[in-house]
């Protein structure tokens, strides 16, 4: 049997596989609740054969959202529809985490397919529209030839104390909603990762300056969610181990915060780049394994991702211990059963990904032309 589709344990969950499907924002919520689309959408993986769907950035508060349409959990009323969610992604074998988030000073942006704040009356009141000042460890724009950023407000220390609650208010209602984990959102240029670099935050305060105090505010949200979250169940938390900028956060830095976040009880790392503005890196194919790579030889526990395609390279890097689970986001919607077909390519005649009302058709059909059977 192949890495990927070995089983992988994680404090008390097992996950089926270590295929993962990373965040992936659809800004399609009204009032942060989320619906049919929702379900779709992810149900869909689970149907695919991921071992853990990981829900979207869900803001924690409603203006850490990106935009209006964003999933949240900062009230109860929000718990109900993701429970639903969860229940399906369960039924169907996968595993079910959700992405706790806040945007600081990338929030308030327009939902990406309308490009500006072009909504009529009468779609604000069907789409549930919202825009508002977001707030930031300091009150810088943020750099970016897109439109719809707008410059925060300064967050104060009274701000800061009631984000970091937000995070563990929210951890508590995802655990009411029955998730196996949460992924606590450090990565992309948004909140957490503005407090982390030196572009984004300029504060003389116990949140600024010396590379200790900027990681105060990641660590103090760390330990306030692994305190909310149940101790059987694993905390991640996604990164970007570098800004590439000039002047930026970097892999030595990430290699710092990591071991603390590890101390404190964050038991995954996904490890992405980039977000706070210039961008030194070219993506191509596998480009961000050496960052996940860097950080697992600290001993963490490391999710790969990005443009990671083929189920080779993907076993590859299990194999030759860059990561431990390897997450796609683009190939899952170009091929919502992108695992149930790598664990053929990998692992030949394996159905048992297939849910069981396909299987035996499926099988059979393969049986018939001699495909897979080797
Ligand atoms: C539609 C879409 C929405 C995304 N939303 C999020 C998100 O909510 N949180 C996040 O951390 N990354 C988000 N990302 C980034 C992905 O999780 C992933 O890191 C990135 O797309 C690279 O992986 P890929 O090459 O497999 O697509 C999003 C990507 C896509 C394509």
């Amino acid at each position: 049997m192949s890495l990927l589709f070995s089983p992988l344990t994680l404090r008390e969950l097992t996950l089926r596989n270590r295929a993962v499907v990373a965040p992936m924002c659809q800004y399609s919520a009204r009032h942060g609740v989320a619906n049919d689309w929702h379900l779709v959408h992810l149900g869909r993986f689970a149907l695919g054969g991921f071992g853990l769907v990981i829900l979207e950035a869900t803001g924690v508060t409603p203006e850490g959202r990106i935009s209006y349409g964003d999933l949240g959990l900062w009230t109860d009323e929000q718990v109900g529809a993701l429970k639903r969610i969860v229940d399906f992604l369960h039924q169907e074998g996968a595993a079910a985490g959700i992405q706790l988030a806040h945007a600081g000073r990338k929030a308030s942006t327009p939902v990406p397919w309308r490009r500006d704040f072009n909504e009529t009356e009468a779609e604000k009141a069907e789409l549930a529209f919202e825009s508002w000042t977001p707030i930031a460890p300091s009150p810088i724009l943020q750099p970016t030839s897109a439109p719809g950023y707008t410059t925060p407000r300064e967050m104060t220390l009274a701000d800061i104390a009631a984000t970091v609650e937000a995070f563990a208010a929210a951890a508590r209602r995802a655990d009411a909603a029955g998730f196996d984990t949460v992924e606590i959102h450090g990565a992309h240029g948004y909140l957490i990762n503005q407090f982390l670099s030196p572009i984004a935050n300029h504060r003389t305060d116990a949140y600024g300056g010396s590379r200790d105090n900027r990681m105060r505010f990641a660590l103090e949200v760390a330990r306030a969610v692994r305190a909310a979250w149940p101790a059987g169940k694993p905390l991640f938390m996604r990164i970007s181990a570098t800004d590439a900028a000039e002047g930026g956060w970097d892999l030595d830095d990430s290699i710092v915060l990591v071991g603390e976040l590890t101390a404190l009880g964050v038991d995954v790392i996904h490890v992405s780049s980039g977000g706070v503005g210039a961008y030194g890196m070219t993506p191509a194919p596998l480009y961000q394994v050496p960052l996940a790579e860097a950080i697992r030889r600290t001993g963490a526990t490391t999710i790969a991702v990005g443009l990671i395609d083929d189920p080779r390279d993907a076993e590859n890097i299990l194999e030759r211990g860059e990561a431990d689970m390897v997450a796609f986001a683009r190939g899952a919607l170009e091929d919502p059963n992108w695992a149930i077909h790598a664990h053929h390519v990998l692992d030949g005649a394996q159905y048992e990904l297939w849910p069981k009302q396909a299987r035996d058709r499926i099988r059979g059909k393969d049986k018939l032309l001699g495909l897979r059977q080797g």
